[in-house]
């Protein structure tokens, strides 16, 4: 069976466009693939945040992906500070990592760009990232476009390792969803639904009250016609809200406007909200669960044990190659 591997920072807000469009496809590939999931922490501290909470934003957040349906018993749960190799074996990727390669990361010129006190893990964060994939031969690592390129920094590395080493890492390939949809800004339908967004009125949250989800879809921007129609370019409020509909329920797009044929808006957006908020109220309701109980410790300390061996037989292996006295 094939390696999948993915890290999440544990910084934000999940909204309902990161579970339809990411952490359902991965709650499928969980059947296809041997999992890895841990969450990134080391990776959370290379830009300074005020009051972050790593350690209950790092609970919240595995609470939330096995309330949205990642099993522990299919996939490997762990924490990347809990694994002091991803560290180790960074430094000597870090050394297989030229200058040059790193200043020319977009996410990096992005988050440097006008300050003057950016830190050093900014810069060498994507070898942290390349360190954290090789580290489990890795095959694949699903990931948003703008990790797109940390992925290839690592397959880069890893090759760049085989050849000088010997075969070593297995050379890992990105996956950017194309199959999950894309689900766009409720006010701003021509905008991807993202946490940072300016009116929060267009976001759904994962964590929001029931009553504020209907709210917000009650009031999601639609058009001046009056059918429900998929059309994006054209009426991408509604077709944003039959995307949500259709992933929801499986039912299909066609199958959809049939329903709605001769209903207006607000019957439709009615149904959309009641579908939202039972899905949503169910992911809640396990959320809680998991957060009140002391499965998460569990399953934790048991990614720790399993991915510490896993990492040190590797990590042992690059020792080895390069001569290191032990
Ligand atoms: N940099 C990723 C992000 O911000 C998180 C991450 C860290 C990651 N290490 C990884 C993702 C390894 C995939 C594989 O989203």
């Amino acid at each position: 069976m094939k390696r999948m591997l993915t890290g999440l920072q544990p910084t934000g807000v999940i909204t309902l466009g990161n579970y339809i469009g990411a952490i359902k496809q991965m709650v499928k590939y969980q059947d296809e693939y041997e999992s890895f999931l841990f969450v990134a922490d080391l990776h959370a501290i290379t830009v300074p945040k005020e009051g972050l909470n790593l350690k209950k934003n790092t609970k919240d957040l595995i609470a939330l992906y096995l309330a949205c349906g990642i099993d522990p018993k299919k996939n490997t749960i762990f924490v990347q500070s809990q694994n002091e190799y991803h560290t180790n074996l960074s430094w000597v990727l870090e050394c297989n990592t030229y200058f040059g390669e790193l200043s020319r990361m977009h996410q990096f010129k992005e988050k440097s760009k006008g300050k003057e006190n950016f830190t050093a893990g900014l810069f060498t964060y994507p070898v942290l990232m390349a360190s954290d994939i090789i580290i489990y031969d890795a095959d694949y690592v699903p990931v948003g476009v703008d990790q797109k390129q940390h992925v290839e920094i690592a397959r880069d590395v890893a090759q760049r390792f085989n050849n000088k080493y010997g075969d070593t890492f297995v050379v890992p390939e990105p996956v950017i969803s194309t199959t999950g949809t894309k689900i766009m800004d409720l006010l701003d339908p021509t905008k991807k639904m993202s946490k940072s967004s300016e009116n929060q009125n267009g976001v759904i949250r994962l964590l929001d009250e029931p009553e504020v989800i209907r709210k917000k879809i009650m009031r999601a921007t639609t058009d001046s016609e009056m059918e429900v129609r998929y059309d994006e370019e054209n009426k991408p409020g509604i077709s944003n809200l039959i995307n949500i509909y259709a992933s929801l329920t499986g039912k299909e797009i066609k199958e959809i406007e049939e329903e709605f044929a001769g209903s207006n808006y607000g019957t439709f957006k009615k149904a959309v909200a009641d579908v939202v908020v039972s899905e949503i109220e169910k992911i809640q309701e396990r959320y809680n669960k998991y957060l009140n109980g002391n499965e998460i410790d569990e399953i934790l300390r048991n990614g720790a044990n399993k991915t510490r061996l896993y990492a040190k037989a590797k990590y042992e292996a690059v020792k080895n190659k390069i001569g290191f006295y032990n």
